[in-house]
């Protein structure tokens, strides 16, 4: 019997309405339009505004949205997995929010946190639950809500961050579609460049860790730049040259959305044309989990069955990785 693959059988996505734009940053912080857009590409992002409301209630949204776009009844849906680095709290999962709030009463669920990977984990992980046919159908949430862990008097990261959730269903097949192999790497030495260093075990919230900011999102942003670059353009081509497909081959590249220099620079080391990389960062900025599905569904209608994707992720831990899809169906 050949091989069960897991294939990407339909995207939903949910942005939050509030647009933050860089001109109302620039009456926040010290910054302009002019140096947010030429050092990022960002124009603009989402803030999920609200008393109460956690990146669950984005990420629902994009679940409902993929159920109902391929006819999915949700007590078929066997696993759950959100990647996400701002849960609704710190525990229970928010996969498991997600599920209930859903109809998707048959599924058990986790959260994978891997920072601006979380994303591509998720997909491999819950791909190895199809792949030896012991589940059907499996949906995939990369979620954040960036606003909630940004320190907004922060110019170097406060431009870059916001809020969105995408998710994809896996289905099994005996075809050669869908995700056909992916290499993943970690470095928990990136601790010291890309962090939140207070709220969890080691440091608990006190009133210190308050009034110091120690809550907020802290990176040197060019160190994480250097290693951005290296580590998604050399493990993506490895995945490539392992399946022996050259840049001419791929149809789309779809790079976490962390700066467009980095986007860039990343298809440029690769050797893919401009015209062949997914890029939303001007809308959205990086909304960590919620970057790669995100693409997906704003790019869904331009993919077509057999097209040869790259996903390819940097991010803190560092994280980092690289997985190839062969898509499975005509956008619509
Ligand atoms: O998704 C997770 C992974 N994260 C990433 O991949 C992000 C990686 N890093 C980056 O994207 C970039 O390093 C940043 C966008 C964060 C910063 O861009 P940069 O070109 O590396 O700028 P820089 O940090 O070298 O700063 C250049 C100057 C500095 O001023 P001085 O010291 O040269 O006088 C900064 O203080 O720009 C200043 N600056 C700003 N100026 C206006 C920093 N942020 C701002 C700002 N507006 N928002």
């Amino acid at each position: 019997m050949s091989k069960i693959r897991a294939m990407i059988t339909g995207v939903g996505g949910y942005v939050p309405d509030y647009v933050l734009t860089n001109h109302e940053l620039e009456t926040m912080i010290d910054t302009s339009d002019e140096w947010i857009t030429t050092r990022t590409g960002i124009e603009e992002r989402r803030i999920l505004k609200g008393e109460g409301k956690g990146t669950s209630v984005m990420a629902i949204e994009a679940v409902k949205e993929l159920l109902v776009k391929t006819s999915t009844n949700p007590e078929e849906i066997d696993l759950l997995i959100c990647a996400t680095v701002t849960p609704d709290r710190v525990f229970p999962a928010t996969a498991n929010i997600i599920a209930t709030n859903v109809g998707a009463v048959n599924a058990f669920g986790f959260d994978v946190e891997a920072a601006c990977s979380g994303f591509i984990y998720s997909l491999s992980t819950g791909s190895q639950f199809i792949e030896t046919g012991k589940y059907k159908k499996v949906i995939i949430v990369g979620a954040d809500k960036m606003s909630s862990i940004i320190n907004y008097t922060d110019r170097t990261t406060c431009i870059l961050f916001g809020d969105g959730a995408g998710a994809v269903l896996l289905e099994p097949t005996n075809e050669e579609y869908g995700i056909m192999d992916f290499i993943h790497k970690s470095d928990g030495s990136g601790v010291e460049y890309l962090h939140m260093k207070s709220g969890g075990s080691q440091s608990p919230a006190s009133h210190r860790t308050v009034d110091a900011k120690e809550h907020f999102v802290f990176q040197e942003g060019v160190a994480v730049f250097k290693f951005a670059v290296t580590n998604m353009a050399d493990y993506a081509a490895e995945v490539m040259k392992r399946n022996n497909l050259t840049a001419n081959d791929i149809a789309w590249l779809v790079p976490h959305q962390a700066n467009k220099r980095i986007l860039d620079a990343t298809a440029r080391r690769m050797g893919i044309e401009d015209n062949k990389v997914m890029m939303n960062i001007q809308k959205y900025g990086n909304t960590t989990g919620g970057t790669i599905p995100l693409c997906l569904w704003d790019f869904e209608s331009k993919l077509k069955k057999g097209d040869n994707i790259i996903l390819a992720a940097f991010g803190g831990g560092f994280t980092w990785g690289s997985v190839y899809i062969k898509w499975a169906y005509d956008g619509k």
